[in-house]
């Protein structure tokens, strides 16, 4: 094809926790024409602490585009035919900066860190009755390690640079879209601080239901809401990328970043799951269940959360979601070659599941980060159990990656009973799903069939969608049949669903041995 005489294209910057890209998609077809992937480093400074340097994120950003950009025109794809830009994001890591000299004032705070466990039993201490889920109407979240407010208040009572640059007026909260935006529409020479909607649900001090900051909570976190950036909604023009000497090409100079959503919310719109009661499941780091329940926000009484999923423009109306938050899965994977150096790439672990086919009675909660949906239990921690002289490495591989999969059960278990109509099969997406041992015995433990899009890169395509759709841009519109989920794999049942229950009932049993491991 000639590729000079290719249309508007959309870029997608995806910031997830384990690596960034950035990905260019043809407007006219939604086809993926070239992307580029960078690993991103996280730190352990502490058992439990998980930090990420918010410059390597950036460069890393730019780095993607970059490369992007040269693949484009060894591909003969004029560059300059990129209409708007989307950013999507891992949710919840927080990031403090000093707006005069653009520098982060700390690392960022990962959102799987535990640090924060004896802030939260501080600030239970402050609640009548202790309750958990005091902010749930309004916030849709438990009180837990998970959230941005926690993670603020932490490094609003530890890090003197912080405190200092808060005093001065200096210093801007953000999660990653935050920092990544006012980065690239020009940070300190007058970058735009603003966070979308679904990324602000995330912090535990926005009300979903008025979409403003809440003055009652960050009254209760003590947070001042100077520092907090400006809230849009997921798919506007916020600013225009500015020259960056870090962009050699200057590239993109100029283009409107017109979208923005937490990754999860992202792959929600990608897999087109816009209808009251559709889902996916993506298996990033972590893994997570999100149920549209369109303008309606459906409060859990199965250990969910109520998140935004979207909000498609400024006169668009909110959407809500239903969501499972399971902290570990590819994260597993990953702990597997770097931690316990059983494999050399995840592809390997894989591999030696694939090589035995079962754990043996083996069962692996792979609880690092305490336990997510439906538990909200901070106080877990990782488990192997079931071990015998017959054990070997294959087995805490399979084991692994049974986890991933009983995990979702949980937290489908409980989206089923939320919603009262079972789910009759599950839209997945995400890295692991390349995994096709994972994928079957997904559909294995949940007896339901497992499905793929065609387009595996969904949730970058949500953030180019939203992009192209902003008002002011308008390559492409996100009218309800425009666009379609096409399937590209299918896993149907094949265990018999009696044997299913039977390992579905020993793990929760191993779940069990895992909780209350750590006090705080
Ligand atoms: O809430 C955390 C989530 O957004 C991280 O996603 O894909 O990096 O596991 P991921």
């Amino acid at each position: 094809t000639d590729r000079t005489a290719l249309g508007p294209l959309v870029g997608a910057i995806d910031q997830g926790t384990s690596s960034s890209r950035f990905l260019v998609f043809n407007a006219k077809t939604a086809e993926l024409l070239s992307h580029h992937q960078v690993e991103i480093s996280q730190k352990f400074p502490k058992e439990g602490w998980v930090e990420q340097d918010p410059k390597e994120i950036l460069n890393s950003v730019f780095e993607c585009v970059e490369k992007t950009c040269e693949k484009l025109k060894q591909l003969n794809i004029n560059i300059s035919n990129i209409k708007a830009i989307g950013v999507t994001n891992q949710r919840e890591t927080t990031v403090v900066w000093d707006k005069t000299t653009g520098e982060p004032l700390y690392n960022a705070i990962v959102w799987l860190d535990l640090r924060t466990q004896s802030t939260v039993e501080r600030l239970l201490k402050k609640i009548p009755g202790k309750n958990k889920a005091f902010s749930k109407f309004k916030t849709g979240l438990p009180l837990s390690t998970y959230f941005s407010a926690v993670k603020l208040r932490w490094l609003l009572d530890n890090v003197e640079e912080i405190k200092k640059a808060v005093g001065d007026g200096r210093a801007m909260f953000g999660t990653i879209d935050s920092w990544l935006i006012w980065s690239l529409t020009g940070g300190k020479n007058g970058g735009i601080h603003c966070t979308d909607v679904t990324n602000a649900s995330r912090t535990m001090l926005f009300n979903i239901h008025s979409l403003e900051w809440d003055p009652e909570l960050c009254q209760f976190f003590e947070i001042p809401m100077e520092i907090l950036p400006k809230v849009r909604s997921s798919s506007e023009i916020y600013g225009l990328m500015k020259i960056c000497p870090s962009l050699k090409s200057g590239a993109l100079t100029g283009v409107p970043i017109s979208g923005c959503l937490g990754d999860q919310s992202a792959a929600l719109v990608g897999q087109m799951c816009f209808q009251d009661g559709q889902a996916k499941n993506t298996y990033g780091t972590g893994c997570f269940l999100l149920c549209n329940t369109g303008q309606k926000s459906v409060f859990s009484e199965h250990g969910l959360i109520t998140t935004i999923a979207y909000k498609l423009g400024r006169d668009k109306p909110v959407c809500y979601a239903l969501e499972g938050s399971v902290a570990i899965a590819g994260a597993v994977v990953r702990w597997l070659r770097d931690n316990l150096g059983i494999a050399k790439s995840s592809q390997e672990v894989e591999k030696l599941a694939a090589e035995v086919g079962t754990s043996y009675g083996v069962y692996f909660v792979p609880a690092f980060s305490g336990l997510y949906a439906p538990y909200w239990e901070p106080s877990a921690r990782g488990i192997i159990c079931g071990l015998t002289q017959f054990t070997n490495k294959k087995h805490i591989a399979f084991a692994a990656l049974e986890a991933v999969c009983f995990q979702t059960r949980e937290i489908l278990d409980a989206m089923n009973k939320d919603c009262g109509i079972p789910l009759s099969q599950l839209q997945v997406d995400g890295g692991m799903t390349n995994n096709k041992i994972l994928m079957q015995l997904q559909a294995d433990i949940l007896c339901i069939p497992v499905v793929k899009p065609s387009m595996p890169e969904t949730t970058a395509l949500g953030a180019a969608m939203a992009a192209g759709a902003a008002e002011g841009v308008g390559v492409w519109s996100l009218n309800p049949g425009d666009w379609t989920a096409v399937t590209s794999e299918r896993f149907e049942p094949q265990l018999n669903p009696e044997e299913s229950e039977f390992r579905y009932a020993r793990w929760k049993k191993a779940v069990l041995k895992s909780m209350g491991w750590e006090t705080a």
